[in-house]
């Protein structure tokens, strides 16, 4: 038998980054001979295999017909007569389409080589079609290595809309397209993602709420680059340019939902979007299946964005509702969160991405003075229950009206 690295593993070593997972397969070799010298078998739908002592992956060379709608749709041929080339030619990309052995002898029978020159993301063959998982791979290659100057091929692009339009990205499962929108969302150039899903059909059909934002104009005061989408785009820029977490970057993709709704009379404003978006976000949220922090947070940053904004300006009764909402006492990290996607919202915007964003310190401020309140001598004066809850927020409410009239002094 014989063993190659493939995919990832080589295109990474060519491009010269660091090489995290190395993927093996394995030419001219039977289950039971990997059985029989001590590999562990994955799963039951694929000849994969884990190495008895690295727990790398093998995987025998095999083809793929897709033989029904969806991921379960799949038959496979392995056996020791597939070759090498023929179980290239099922992969996505030509730039995942390469192999070499012990020696880096490459065998690249689909120029992956080329195209990894020519900064081009290009699919191998038609079979590319068969798994429409892969029009968001192609999308989520495209936000990684977007800086590097990688584009999609015009005829890739092409299948990418055609697959769109199909209606065979509804047959997705959530776990298997979030897992892709998560790790898109924290590439380098997240937006880039947005982008190319848009560009070939497929952001209205998994995600309209956010593809109907194109096209949707802002008043040009308070947003220089007017349309609400490439407005979401800047914003999801600067979250990654901030190095900001999954469930920042999450809510900063969703939190202007609600103007995707307002009638086209009210253009440029939008009165009360965070309201009307908190239905779309939780529709996409749920779609999707993200996890719990991101859902919260991204609700939590649609409802209260422009609260963020205008932190300056609040009565300390708004602050606190803000804090209380934000349960800012027992989870101080959330609401960390949500300043920084306020941030990254206001520095989403053309021309004021190096804005300073005073609200952000003054938010902190705000909820280290709230949480100072100590719940001790209230229980001494023999406050309990909700009547404990009464008093508790009219302590902060104190100290919050001191924190403000301090800050504006
Ligand atoms: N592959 C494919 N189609 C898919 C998934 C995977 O053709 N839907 C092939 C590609 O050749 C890919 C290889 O399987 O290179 C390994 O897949 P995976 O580990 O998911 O991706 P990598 O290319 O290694 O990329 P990453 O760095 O994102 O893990």
């Amino acid at each position: 038998m014989q063993v190659y690295k493939v995919g990832g593993a080589v295109r990474d070593r060519l491009l010269g980054l660091p090489v995290t997972d190395i993927d093996r397969v394995v030419v001219g070799a039977t289950t039971e001979e990997m059985l029989a010298q001590g590999f562990r078998p994955v799963g039951a739908d694929f000849p994969v295999f884990l190495h008895p002592k690295t727990g790398e992956e093998y995987a025998l060379a095999r083809t793929e017909r897709k033989s029904g709608r969806g991921y379960g749709g799949f038959t496979f041929y392995a056996s020791p007569d597939v070759t090498l080339e023929e179980d290239l030619i099922r992969r996505d990309l030509t730039i995942n389409a390469m192999a070499e052995d012990d020696q880096q002898n490459l065998t690249d029978p689909y120029h992956g080589q080329r195209d990894l020159e020519a900064r081009i993301l290009r699919h191998v063959s038609p079979a590319f079609a068969e798994d429409p998982l892969r029009v968001l791979r192609v999308a989520r290659f495209a936000a990684r290595y977007a800086g590097l100057g990688f584009t999609v091929a015009p005829e890739t692009l092409e299948l990418m809309r055609e697959l769109s339009e199909s209606g065979e990205l509804q047959a997705l499962t959530a776990e298997r397209s979030w897992k892709e929108i998560s790790r898109a969302l924290l590439e380098d150039q997240p937006q880039v993602f947005i982008e190319v899903l848009r560009d070939c059909g497929a952001l209205k059909v998994l995600m309209p709420e956010v593809d109907a934002l194109f096209g949707v104009p802002q008043p040009e005061a308070h947003h220089p680059e007017i349309d609400t989408g490439l407005h979401t785009l800047s914003v999801l820029q600067q979250a990654a340019l901030h190095k900001q977490p999954l469930t920042v970057r999450w809510a900063c993709l969703l939190h202007d939902l609600g103007k995707g709704l307002t009638p086209q009379e009210e253009w440029p404003r939008h009165i009360a979007h965070e309201h009307t978006g908190l239905k779309l976000i939780k529709a996409v949220n749920e779609r999707f299946k993200a996890p719990k922090d991101c859902q919260e947070l991204a609700l939590l940053v649609g409802q209260y964005h422009t609260h963020g904004h205008r932190a300056l300006e609040l009565k300390a009764s708004t602050l606190l509702e803000l804090l209380q909402s934000f349960d800012v006492y027992r989870r101080p990290q959330r609401f960390e969160e949500f300043i920084a996607a306020c941030e990254m919202d206001a520095r989403g915007r053309k021309g004021l991405e190096q804005r300073s964003y005073p609200q952000a310190d003054y938010l902190r401020g705000a909820a280290t003075a709230a949480r100072g309140v100590a719940v001790q001598p209230l229980l001494e004066q023999g406050f309990k229950g909700p009547a404990l809850g009464e008093a508790l927020k009219r302590e902060r409410l104190k100290v919050l009206k001191a924190y403000k009239d301090a800050a504006s002094a």
